[in-house]
């Protein structure tokens, strides 16, 4: 069983799994206002593309039910509003809506998934029919939905990646892709978790995904508890590691891929790729169909956000630099296509280029 790490309190709140904690401590949130929900995206207590895109329409149901004018996400008027109140509050509802979900689309700016999931819940506001309260129904069951169905993404892109594993297989990833990502079993990470529920005996060199140990604290965290073997390394260490020929295959994830398959992913999957290339290992990006973005020619068009210096210079509170030191810390980095072997998504593993 994978980790949960997302659910509804009986209130109707969004409960998250602070992921900030992780691996020292299991703490969980309980969010029901716009400024948290911004907060726990903005700080990474959820993070991973996919499980942004979950948390931000479960958020919006949450903060909505907690905000909304005219009464929805209450049990309302007994003797019933007039056709013409109805209006009114399902307009300044609807007008709700869309500035909560844009306010969070705009939380972060590279992962596509989160703005995917928001314009969803959009077009499903505008298209349910009735009071608030209708409208706010059916943006539950579209949030559950857009779970449910990251869940069985995840799931089939696990299964279509065992066509890449074998019996002791040495896998290099980046980043956590595990079920902390995600709404399931992970992307990249929920083929080597599967491949070791199956008894394949995978071993995993984890890089340590500085600057915020993503690497270290999540994946190394996720194998531990399901039993797979890993090591954590320098994300430095990759390069030598495929030089002493001790990786079979690299296994990534993606915030957001191009139409022409150009992958942004966490900083450090760029130089991964080259040294994969150069020492002839295979490297795939592993991503759910809301993780593409057609509207976007290559990744010199894909957004990247830009964090502040103390996460380099002081992680974690730690000074590790000389005070007030400038940073260059952009928090992904985009792979060309040409340097990815293939994509595993969930209707199966394509090679580029893949215009169509
Ligand atoms: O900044 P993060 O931790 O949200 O970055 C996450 C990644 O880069 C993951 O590799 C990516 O979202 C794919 S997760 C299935």
């Amino acid at each position: 069983m994978h980790v949960e790490h997302l659910g509804w309190s009986r209130s109707g709140a969004l409960r998250l799994l602070d992921q900030t904690r992780l691996p020292s401590e299991e703490h969980w949130l309980e969010i029901a206002t716009l400024p948290a929900l911004l907060e726990a995206i903005r700080s990474l207590r959820v993070r991973g593309a996919p499980a942004i895109g979950i948390a931000a329409a479960m958020g919006l149901v949450a903060t909505l039910r907690f905000r909304a004018p005219g009464g929805a996400g209450t049990s309302g008027d007994a003797a019933g509003p007039g056709t013409e109140d109805v209006a009114a509050a399902r307009a300044a509802f609807l007008a709700l809506v869309d500035e909560t979900a844009w306010a969070i689309a705009a939380a972060r700016p590279t992962a596509v998934n989160l703005r995917w999931a928001m314009e969803r819940m959009r077009r499903r506001a505008q298209a349910a029919v009735g009071a608030p309260e209708a409208v706010l129904d059916a943006l539950r069951q579209e949030a559950q939905a857009i779970w449910d169905e990251d869940r069985a993404m995840c799931g089939a892109m696990a299964e279509y990646g065992q066509a890449l594993m074998r019996p002791g297989i040495r896998v290099v990833t980046h980043c956590n892709t595990g079920a902390l990502a995600t709404g399931g079993i992970g992307t990249a990470l929920g083929i080597v978790l599967l491949a070791g529920e199956r008894g394949l005996d995978p071993e995993v060199f984890v890089d340590e995904t500085r600057p915020l140990w993503q690497g270290s604290r999540l994946t190394a965290w996720e194998l531990q508890r399901a039993g797979v073997r890993f090591a954590v390394q320098p994300d430095s260490a990759a390069a030598s590691l495929m030089a002493q020929g001790k990786v079979d295959v690299v296994l990534v994830g993606a915030d957001r891929i191009a139409r022409n398959g150009d992958v942004a992913n966490k900083l450090g999957t760029l130089p991964l790729a080259i040294a994969a290339r150069h020492h002839g290992v295979p490297f795939y990006a592993v991503a759910p169909s809301s993780s593409f973005d057609p509207a976007c020619p290559s990744g010199a068009s894909i957004p990247i956000e830009h964090r502040e210096a103390g996460e380099v210079t002081a992680p974690f509170g730690v000074l590790v630099a000389p005070a007030d030191s400038a940073a260059f810390n952009p928090a992904f980095d985009v792979t060309p296509a040409d340097l990815v072997t293939g994509y595993v998504t969930e209707r199966g593993i394509v090679h580029p280029p893949f215009e169509e």
